[in-house]
């Protein structure tokens, strides 16, 4: 009987230390306490996107660097749906076989997998959404292993609209995401939960209160630079909205995608880690320039991003296209980004005074990797279209 018992513990013992050592269940406790970073397959692969394809990408995330400079997540989007059963339950299409599996695989190279759905009937692309299954769906999210949510406004939009009213129409979409919040908070299993509904009704007002981690502020991004500048510098106030846990998301990354100069990702990437924004990379990670895989894995622009404090950046000034853009971080240091949004090089200067910050401090040209020396302000060239990132600390 004592052998029966002590084989029972033994493997109760084993057990226990599989589970705590296995990276398939090291689900974050906290997700985003700071903004997520991590790849989302829609920017690049869009509907392209299956099985294979991801475990590549999660394959490519490690071997590139990117997981050890901190990257975490590797997002499905749209398009991996397919039918329900009988029961209701989803399951995926013939692009996906076995999402538990593919988690499983994903967890093992410490990494975390993310997936995608609407609070509407249909997702944008036109597949199956969560509406009438929220609870059902959460579930199903837990039992496979999933770490993050995407959930995408597209077809609600439709009954919101019949509504009649701004006020009907906003309560039926601040009920739905609500509804799959609770839902995803009830499985036990922590998963960042993304809102994506473009920034309707100040969203920023309220996607925390309904369980959002983030929330997108804007429509979809392009790999275009006028694109990019439009959304990333109409950010300017929304600083106060952000705090550990709850970001705004000026949607994903198109660095290395092709359509904008490197100069240009820089100011890309340099006004996301200022604005606190989740980083979450929307290239093929198997296929990267040296200069791509550079940019995103800066570790002084990461660490801008990531910092402890979680505060948003903010505008400070703008003299036509040449803007002043600056981030409160831990400790009293500052990071500060001169963009010269011209077509021409331009020269820039700051006052540090102009940021609250009492000089003379250390500056450290970011991009550069340099030390400035300790000063009271700076003035440079800026190159057209790019940055010069600055990191000030007493
Ligand atoms: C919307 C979202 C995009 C992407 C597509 C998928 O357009 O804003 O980020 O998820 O849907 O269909």
């Amino acid at each position: 009987m004592d052998d029966i018992r002590n084989a029972v513990l033994g493997v109760f013992a084993v057990t226990v230390l599989a589970i705590v050592a296995s990276p398939a269940l090291a689900a974050d406790p906290t997700p985003a306490a700071t903004p997520p970073m991590g790849w989302n397959s829609w920017n690049h692969f869009a509907a392209k996107i299956d099985d294979a394809t991801v475990r590549a990408q999660a394959d490519a995330m490690v071997a590139s660097g990117m997981r050890d400079a901190g990257y975490r997540y590797i997002n499905i989007d749209d398009t991996w749906e397919g039918r329900r059963d009988a029961g209701g339950v989803i399951h995926p299409n013939a692009k996906f076989p076995d999402i538990k599996a593919l988690a499983d695989y994903v967890h093992s190279k410490g990494l975390k997998l993310g997936i995608y759905s609407s609070p509407g009937p249909k997702t944008c692309a036109g597949y199956e959404g969560s509406q009438g299954h929220e609870v059902q769906d959460a579930q199903t999210y837990a039992a496979w292993g999933i770490d993050y949510l995407k959930y995408d406004l597209c077809s609600l939009s439709g009954p919101m609209i019949a509504a009649g009213s701004l006020e009907a129409a906003q309560a039926i979409e601040l009920a739905a995401y609500e509804k799959m919040g609770a839902a995803l908070r009830a499985t036990g299993r922590p998963m960042a939960y993304s809102l994506c509904q473009y920034g309707f009704y100040q969203v920023w007002r309220w996607g925390g209160s309904v369980g959002g981690n983030s929330w997108r502020t804007t429509g979809d991004i392009e790999d275009k630079y006028p694109r990019m500048v439009a959304i990333g510098f109409g950010q300017a106030g929304l600083s106060p909205y952000a705090k550990p846990g709850n970001w705004n998301d000026p949607d994903m990354l198109e660095v290395g995608n092709g359509g904008m100069s490197g100069a240009e990702y820089r100011t890309h990437m340099s006004l996301w880690a200022l604005l606190a924004a989740p980083l979450l990379a929307g290239n093929d990670l198997g296929h990267m320039t040296p200069e791509t895989l550079s940019i995103l894995t800066n570790p002084g622009v990461i660490a801008i991003d990531q910092d402890p404090a979680g505060i948003q950046g903010d505008r400070v000034k703008a003299e036509g296209p040449l803007e002043v853009w600056a981030k409160p971080l831990a400790g009293g240091a500052r990071a500060v980004g001169l963009f010269n949004l011209s077509d021409l090089t331009a020269n820039m200067e700051v006052a540090f005074a102009d940021l609250g910050v009492t000089g003379p401090v250390s500056a450290r040209d970011v991009w550069a990797a340099k030390d400035l020396g300790r000063l009271s302000g700076y003035k440079t060239m800026v190159p057209a279209h790019g940055v010069v990132l600055l990191r000030l600390s007493n």
